[in-house]
Parts: C-alpha cells; sequence; structure tokens
C-alpha cells in the first residue's frame, strides 16, 4: 500500500522532469527523516550511497500509473508520452477534461489504458488503432460522441472495450465481433444503431461479458451468439430487435444474466410455445431471465420448470402470452421475483407456487385485456397454500378474474404492498385476519367484496393507504382505524357503509386523502383535523350526513356551530400548513437531488431488483441467529452490531438501532442519508436497510479486520510502518472525498480509532456516520434534510452496477 503511495508520489515527479533522478532521492530521504520509530528497520537501507531504485519498498522504472479515484483536473498530461515504458494507465474517477490526447498512441507497451468516468469530449482518436499492445480500452462515463474507429476495432490483442455511459453512434464495427481474444464488450447507453453482424461475422470464443443495452440497434439477434460458450452476461435490452430469441442459447453453460428486455422480439414463426425457454434449460447456473415488454406470443412451456434451479429472477411480463401459468413452475425454487402480469394467460393461479418459499414479488396482474373472452382471465381462488410464501413482500394480481381471498393470505407476514383492484372478488373479509405490522399498502377496490370491514384493520400499523372503494362493503366504519396514524389515503368510496363517521379518524393527522361518498352514512361529519382540508366531494351522496356547511351538509339538529370555530381553525389549520410546506420542500430537494441522473434512472430500474438485494426481518433473524448475543460484535450508544451471514453465503454487519431512543431515529436517519450518497473504497458500504416498526437496521459489508483501535491498543495485534501508513493513507482519502468529493460536504464528526474498520485486506474504511453533518449550501436545507425520516432508503444500485465493472477494471 505503502509502496504504492510512494510509486504515484516518483510518477508524479517523474512527468515533470523524467530526467533528474536528484530530487527524487532528496524527497524521500526527508521523508525517512520524519519517520522516528521504524521497528522493523524498513528503511535501513535508505541511504545516500545506493540508488534509490534499489531501497525497500521503492520501484522504479515507470511502468504503471495509477491515479484513480482523485479529483484530478484539467487535460490529460501529455508528458505522458514521454514515459515509454508505460503498461497500464489507470485515470479512472477523476476530472479529467478536454480531448483524449492522441499522443498516447505512441507508447508502444501500453496494455491497459483506463480513462473512464471522467470528463472527457470529443472522439476516440483512430491512432489508438495503432497501439498494437492494448489490451483492455476504458473511456466509459465520458461525453465521448462519434464512431468506433474501425482501426481500434482490429487491435490484435484486444480483449476488454468498454465504452458505455457516452454518446457514440454508427454501427458497431463488425470487427469487434470477429476477434477470438474478447473477454469483454461494454458499448450499453450510447446511440449505436445499424445490425449486429450476421451468422459468420461472430467470432467471440472468449467472450464472458456482452453488454449493449439502450442503443438503436436492429435486426436479429445473431445465432451464432450461441457459440460464445464462455458468456456470463448477455445484455442486449432496450435495442430495436426484431425476430425471434436465437435458438441453442443452451450452449451458453456459464450464462448468468440473461437482459433482452424492451424489445420487439418474436416467438419462433410456427412454434406455438416459448420454444427458447426449452433451450435455457440447458443453462444451469442462469440466475436472471427478464424478457419482459416485447412482443412474444405462445404457451409457457412446461419446461418452464426445469430451468436452473439457480434462478431468482424470472420477467416475461408485458408480451401476448396466451394459455395458463404451468404448475412446473413451482420447481424454482430459488425464485425471489416473478413476473408474468399484462398478458392474456388464463385459468387458476398453480397451487405450486406455494412451493416457492422464496418469492419476494409477484406479479400476475392485468391478464385480462378487454379484448379477449371470459376465459382468458385468470379466474377460481387465490390459492389458500399463498401462505407459504414467506418472504413474499409486493403481490399484484389486479385485473384478472379472482373470486375469493383466503384468509390465509393476511398471514404472509412480509407482505407489504397488495393490489387486487378490478377482479371479482365476492365473499367477505374474514374477522379475524392476522394483523399485519408491515403491510403498507392495500387496493381491493373495484371487486364485489361484502360485509363488514373487519376492526382488526386498525392494528395495520404501517398502512399508508387503503382502497376498499368500488365493493359492497356494509355496516359501521370501525372507529378502530383512527389507530392508522401513519394512513396517507382513505377510499371507502362507493360502497354500502353506514352509521357514522367515527371522530377517532380525526387523529389520523398524515392523511391527504379521505373519500367516503356514495354510501349510506348519517350523522355529524367530525370537523378536526384532517376534515378540516376535505370538500363536500369527500361525503356527496350519503343518507343522512350532516355538519359543516362547506360540506354541502346541513347543520346537525343538536349541535349550533361555534363561535370560536374560525380560531380553532387557525390554531390547527396553520401548524398543518407548516408542516406541509415543510414536506413539500423536502420533496422538492430530494427530487431535485434525482434529477441529476435522468440518463442512469432506466438502469436502475433494470437492475434494482438484482443489485439491491431486499433482505426481509425473517432473514435477518435467521442470518444472526435470532440476534443472538454470540454473534455481537459492537455495541454503541444508539444500538447494536451484530455479525451475520446470508443465505447466499455473504458475511454481513447488521447495525440495528435501539428504538427507545429518540437521538437512535435521528442518527439512524444520517448515516442513511449520508451512505446514501456518498460511495468510497474507502467509506463503508452499505447493502441494504431493513425498517419495520420493531426493527431499523442498516446491513453493512463486513470488515474482517475488526477495528483500527484493537490493532492499535491490543497486544496480540501489530501493524508494520507500510499498513499505518497505508491506513493513514486510507483515512486521508476518505476524509478528502467526504469533504471535497460531492455536492455537499460530510463532516463526519466522530472520527477515531473505533470507527475505522479494517477489511480482509486490511484496507480501511471509515464507518459511523451517525452524527455526521451534512453541510449544505442553504442552511433551510440542513434542517429538513436531517428532519425528514428516510425510512426505506434502497442503496444507489447505479453505483453497484458500475463497480462491478471498476472491479474488472482494476
Ligand atoms: C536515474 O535512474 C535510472 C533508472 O531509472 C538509472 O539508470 C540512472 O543511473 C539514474 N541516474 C542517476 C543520476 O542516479
Ligand atoms: C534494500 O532492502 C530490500 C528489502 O530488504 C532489498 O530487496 C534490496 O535489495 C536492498 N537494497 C540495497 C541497495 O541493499
Ligand atoms: C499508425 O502508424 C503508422 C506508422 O507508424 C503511421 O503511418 C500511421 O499514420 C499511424 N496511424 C494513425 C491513424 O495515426
Ligand atoms: C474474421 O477474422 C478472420 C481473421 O481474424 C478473417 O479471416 C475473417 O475473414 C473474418 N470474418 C469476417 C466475417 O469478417
Ligand atoms: C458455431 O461454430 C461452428 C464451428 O465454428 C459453426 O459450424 C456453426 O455454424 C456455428 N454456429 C452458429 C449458430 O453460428
Ligand atoms: C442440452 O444439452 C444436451 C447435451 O449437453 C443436449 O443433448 C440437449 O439436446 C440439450 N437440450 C436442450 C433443450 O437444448
Ligand atoms: C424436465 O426434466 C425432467 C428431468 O430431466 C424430464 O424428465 C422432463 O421431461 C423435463 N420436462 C420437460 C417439460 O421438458
Ligand atoms: C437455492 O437456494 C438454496 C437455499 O436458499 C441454496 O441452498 C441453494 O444452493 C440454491 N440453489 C442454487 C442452485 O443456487
Ligand atoms: C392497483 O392496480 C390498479 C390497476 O393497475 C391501479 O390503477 C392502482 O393504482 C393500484 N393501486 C395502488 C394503490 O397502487
Ligand atoms: C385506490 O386508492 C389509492 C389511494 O388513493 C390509489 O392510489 C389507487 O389508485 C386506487 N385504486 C384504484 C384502482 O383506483
Ligand atoms: C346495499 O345494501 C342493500 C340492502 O341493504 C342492497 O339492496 C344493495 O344492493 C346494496 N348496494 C350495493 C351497492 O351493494
Ligand atoms: C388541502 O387539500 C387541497 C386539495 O384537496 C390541497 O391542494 C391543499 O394543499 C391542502 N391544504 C392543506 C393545508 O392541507
Amino acid at each position: 500500500m505503502g509502496a504504492l503511495a510512494l510509486l504515484v508520489h516518483l510518477c508524479m515527479v517523474d512527468l515533470a522532469i523524467c530526467s533528474s533522478n536528484f530530487t527524487d532521492q532528496l524527497a524521500l530521504l526527508s521523508f525517512k527523516s520524519s519517520i522516528k520509530n521504524d521497528p522493523n528497520n524498513v528503511l535501513s537501507n535508505w541511504t545516500k550511497e545506493t540508488n534509490f531504485c534499489g531501497w525497500a519498498g521503492v520501484l522504479c522504472r515507470l511502468k504503471s500509473l495509477s491515479l484513480t479515484y482523485n479529483m484530478l483536473e484539467g487535460n490529460i498530461p501529455l508528458g505522458l508520452r514521454h514515459c515509454q515504458r508505460l503498461e497500464t494507465i489507470f485515470l479512472w474517477g477523476n476530472k479529467f477534461s478536454g480531448r483524449i490526447p492522441e499522443e498516447l498512441s505512441t507508447l508502444p507497451s501500453l496494455s491497459f489504458l483506463a480513462l473512464g468516468n471522467n470528463e472527457l469530449i470529443g472522439t476516440i482518436p483512430p491512432s489508438f488503432g495503432n497501439i498494437s499492445s492494448l489490451e483492455k480500452f476504458g473511456l466509459e462515463m465520458n461525453h465521448i460522441y462519434g464512431n468506433i474507429p474501425t482501426q481500434l476495432a482490429q487491435l490484435p490483442n484486444l480483449k476488454l472495450i468498454d465504452l458505455e455511459f457516452n454518446y457514440l453512434t454508427g454501427p458497431i464495427p463488425p470487427a469487434i465481433f470477429n476477434k477470438s481474444s474478447m473477454v469483454e464488450i461494454d458499448l450499453n447507453v450510447n446511440a449505436f444503431s445499424g445490425n449486429l453482424p450476421t451468422n459468420n461475422g461472430i467470432f467471440l470464443p472468449n467472450l464472458e461479458f456482452l453488454l449493449l443495452d439502450y442503443n438503436q440497434l436492429t435486426g436479429n439477434i445473431p445465432s451464432s451468439l450461441s457459440n460464445s460458450s464462455k458468456l456470463t452476461m448477455l445484455i442486449l435490452a432496450a435495442n430495436l430487435f426484431t425476430g425471434p430469441v436465437p435458438k441453442h442459447l443452451g450452449n451458453l453453460k456459464h450464462l448468468e444474466r440473461l437482459y433482452l428486455l424492451q424489445n420487439q422480439l418474436t416467438n419462433e414463426p410456427g412454434s406455438v410455445e416459448l420454444s427458447f425457454l426449452t433451450d435455457l434449460t440447458n443453462c444451469t447456473s442462469l440466475v436472471v431471465l427478464e424478457v419482459h415488454q416485447n412482443k412474444l406470443s405462445g404457451t409457457l412451456p412446461n419446461s418452464i420448470g426445469n430451468l436452473s434451479n439457480s434462478l431468482e429472477i424470472l420477467k416475461v411480463s408485458d408480451n401476448q402470452l396466451i394459455g395458463t401459468i404451468p404448475k412446473e413452475i413451482g420447481s424454482l425454487r430459488n425464485l425471489t421475483v416473478l413476473s408474468l402480469a399484462a398478458n392474456n394467460l388464463n385459468g387458476n393461479i398453480p397451487s405450486t407456487l406455494g412451493k416457492i418459499k422464496s418469492l419476494q414479488r409477484l406479479y400476475l396482474g392485468s391478464n385480462l385485456g378487454e379484448l379477449y373472452a371470459e376465459e382468458n382471465k385468470l379466474s377460481g381462488s387465490i390459492p389458500s397454500c399463498i401462505e407459504n410464501l414467506r418472504g413474499l413482500q409486493v403481490m399484484k394480481l389486479y385485473h384478472n378474474k379472482l373470486t375469493f381471498i383466503p384468509s390465509s393470505l393476511w398471514n404472509l407476514e412480509t407482505l407489504r404492498d397488495l393490489n387486487l383492484s378490478f377482479n371479482s372478488l365476492g365473499g367477505s373479509l374474514d374477522p379475524h385476519i392476522r394483523p399485519s405490522r408491515v403491510m403498507e399498502i392495500v387496493d381491493l377496490s373495484w371487486n364485489q367484496i361484502s360485509g363488514t370491514i373487519p376492526r382488526v384493520i386498525g392494528s395495520f400499523q404501517s398502512l399508508t393507504s387503503l382502497n376498499l372503494s368500488r365493493n359492497s362493503f356494509s355496516g359501521p366504519i370501525p372507529n378502530t382505524m383512527g389507530n392508522l396514524i401513519t394512513l396517507d389515503f382513505l377510499d371507502l368510496s362507493h360502497n354500502n357503509l353506514s352509521g357514522q363517521i367515527p371522530k377517532s379518524l380525526e387523529a389520523l393527522s398524515h392523511i391527504q386523502y379521505m373519500n367516503f361518498s356514495c354510501n349510506k352514512l348519517a350523522g355529524e361529519i367530525p370537523n378536526e383535523g384532517p376534515f378540516m382540508n376535505l370538500t363536500s366531494r369527500s361525503f356527496m351522496e350519503n343518507e343522512a350526513l350532516c355538519g359543516n356547511p362547506i360540506f354541502k351538509v346541513p347543520p346537525c339538529a343538536s349541535n349550533s356551530p361555534k363561535k370560536s370555530m374560525i380560531k380553532i381553525n387557525l390554531r390547527y389549520i396553520l401548524p398543518i400548513i407548516a408542516l406541509m410546506l415543510i414536506f413539500s420542500i423536502g420533496v422538492y430537494i430530494v427530487k431535485r437531488n434525482h434529477g441529476n441522473n435522468v440518463q442512469s434512472q432506466n438502469l436502475i430500474d433494470l437492475y434494482a431488483t438484482t443489485e439491491n438485494k431486499m433482505i426481509s426481518y425473517l432473514e435477518l433473524r435467521r442470518a444472526t441467529d435470532d440476534f443472538c448475543e454470540a454473534n455481537l460484535i459492537g455495541v454503541g450508544s444508539y444500538g447494536s452490531v451484530y455479525k451475520g451471514v446470508l443465505s447466499d453465503g455473504t458475511i454481513v454487519a447488521v447495525k440495528v438501532l435501539n428504538l427507545q431512543l429518540e437521538e437512535a431515529f435521528r442518527s439512524f436517519d444520517v448515516e442513511c442519508e449520508v451512505l446514501r450518497t456518498t460511495r468510497h473504497r474507502n467509506l463503508i458500504g452499505v447493502i441494504t436497510t431493513c425498517s419495520n416498526p420493531e426493527l431499523r437496521s442498516l446491513v453493512l459489508q463486513y470488515m474482517s479486520n475488526g477495528s483500527l483501535e484493537m490493532w492499535l491498543y491490543s497486544h496480540n495485534s501489530c501493524l508494520n510502518l507500510l499498513q499505518r501508513i497505508g491506513i493513514m493513507i486510507d483515512v486521508a482519502l476518505a476524509l478528502e472525498y467526504l469533504h471535497y468529493g460531492q455536492l455537499e460536504p460530510v463532516v463526519h464528526c466522530d472520527l477515531k480509532p473505533s470507527n475505522v474498520l479494517l477489511d480482509e485486506d486490511m484496507v480501511a474504511h471509515v464507518a459511523d456516520f451517525g452524527i455526521a453533518k451534512i453541510l449544505a449550501k442553504n442552511k433551510t436545507a440542513i434542517q429538513t434534510r436531517t428532519l425528514g425520516t428516510i425510512g426505506y432508503i434502497a442503496p444507489v444500485s447505479i453505483y453497484c452496477f458500475h463497480q462491478e465493472h471498476n472491479v474488472k477494471l482494476r
């Protein structure tokens, strides 16, 4: 580590003077004189008499230049061309601007040029086609336009070409696809057009990654891709590809991710089923298969159940599939996301679905289409074994012909989003359904459910949206609903509800929308709290409501209107207006910050489900042996940190908040905010968050070498000089990034050895942002940002996506 830093230093001196060694030696000797304690005598042979190139820890001859992740600005120095022995140049992740220096093409031994994630502009110099030693070329995330020069495509040893996230146009030079050396081609998110080479033109026997998504490529997907038997990732999404999914993809034995979504792919002519799924059963490593938003027709083959056991994500939605859902689908035991929505599937939901215990998201909505006859709809009851889907979080079965909700559905402890609107659900809701602590959204509207609204609904502590409109619910509105203090939307309109509107609903301080219209309600309309901002539309067409004339109802006979009403109104309305203002400013700021990433947003959608692993409370409990003492690795003022092993074997640190402390919430929110907006090699990485009313936790990278404090003060551990220098540099880099690396500086406020954690390679990561401060330019922004409760925060997937590439580049 230290040696690397020295190397970088030497290189920078070298750039300027590539001739005199004198200054270097002096600088190093002066560095030596500043070291007071060198227990292992590492520096003993740093003497004036010997050539410094032979000193311990010093390397000369500049072969490799690595300045990644800095804030370097300006043009890439032309002086580099004098360092004729350079083999690798890593300038990734700086702010270099200007053109790509053509002069680099004179470096005779250059094999790896990584200029990605800068602000370079212009075109790719054709002279780069002269660097015959070049193996890896990365220019991703710049402002490069124009074509890929054909000369570049002809480089004989090219293994990796990464040009993603630029503005490149024109056809992709065919030579790139006829190159046995090629391992990785990343041309995604550009504006390439034209067809891919026809069958004989593709010869990529060593290719592992092919990413061409988000371009305007046309024509068929060449079937000769199936000869690239080492492919692990094939992403052709969001293009204009037509024709069938090529045959023989089953040859791709190592294929893990196949994304063909958002094209215009059709079924194999003359085939009644999706035959490519049968081919894919030979891809036994497949984890993700996404072919949604195409024009695929035909039926799902029974062989769907023979797809790989490792399959986690299967998305076939938004196509023109017909027929039933094969019961064999229940064999896909490791599935977490199944989306068959927006097709023309019919028949029952197979009860075998209940076997997929890992399922977290189930989308079967809109299998209707008004053009299709009655029998083209998922019908019948939701199978009662649905309760076996222990991890299910989202269930969307709207726009079908389902007739019955089994009460076991309410046993799904993790379900938080349920949409069964627009079905034919009848019967009544079981009054003894299990209350849920995590359910946030319930939409049962546009059905024929009768009977009373169960009183237990008042125990759904996290409910934010409840839509029971357009049913036949009768009886009173349960006064327990006044406990739903998190509720934002309540729609009870178009039912047969009778009795009074419970005064308890005045407590619903969050509510933004309530609708009681078209029922048989009677009595006084409550007039405090949220009711003060409702209009007559929320109450129209009822039987005998009375109260405030602004609701266009007659005054109640017994209650004379209070004179002090206006005063009371002001007393309540003003704080509400103030709160709403603060909230809107918060939303505005959050939105504005999001807006910067428009191009990337689609990719977030595309990859979110894979990168941004959802971890349920149950999984966390299992991972940490129910937060067992033996797994406790740290206790802080705001909570505890446990070591856990996720079901896929990943070791993580789970930071659990002490919910008794109000500060703990604030600290959690600050920490989420900081970790959400910052990404750096030397900051602790967040994997995901898991929140429910009982628990708030952050799932973090596990640091196997513990804290710096332990290393400094324990008798069994000892750091050598180079490790110490390395840690110093790591911490300095982390702080520099926090202070200068982003729009709004972050001040850690609690930097100490116990908050510096070491990973297995002894790389230091700064942790514990609980009391960090975000120094926004505008003071009101600080206030609103730290006040707002942030709750579920999705780590920014786009980063994970790019990080995957950094790792490969390095
Ligand atoms: C400078 O360094 C080179 C090796 O890069 C060495 O060959 C040369 O002798 C050194 N010159 C002096 C004056 O030390
Ligand atoms: C200095 O020490 C290093 C490491 O022990 C050794 O590799 C190197 O040859 C030594 N150099 C000289 C000039 O003695
Ligand atoms: C490549 O090198 C050759 C010979 O050194 C030179 O003639 C040619 O102009 C170079 N090509 C480009 C595109 O610079
Ligand atoms: C592919 O490259 C080989 C040589 O590397 C060449 O012989 C062949 O003609 C090329 N094929 C096509 C279709 O360009
Ligand atoms: C795969 O490669 C073999 C041999 O190189 C060739 O005969 C065959 O046509 C190729 N398959 C496809 C689909 O291009
Ligand atoms: C799967 O591979 C085997 C040989 O490895 C082959 O016999 C079989 O036809 C393939 N099946 C499919 C569906 O491609
Ligand atoms: C699925 O695989 C099993 C075992 O290999 C085989 O018996 C069965 O026929 C396959 N099912 C389909 C529909 O291909
Ligand atoms: C499927 O999941 C189980 C349990 O989560 C795991 O043990 C198994 O290895 C997974 N299978 C594959 C093929 O990934
Ligand atoms: C439920 O699905 C329907 C149909 O797509 C949609 O209109 C409605 O907004 C959804 N409900 C919620 C709460 O999102
Ligand atoms: C039910 O109400 C919620 C909240 O107002 C709304 O988002 C949703 O779209 C409604 N459902 C339908 C089917 O209109
Ligand atoms: C409401 O209940 C009455 C009987 O009390 C029934 O006749 C009517 O059809 C119901 N209305 C709706 C919309 O279900
Ligand atoms: C009251 O509701 C209306 C719309 O129904 C909304 O535009 C307004 O912002 C709300 N005002 C307050 C103070 O809640």
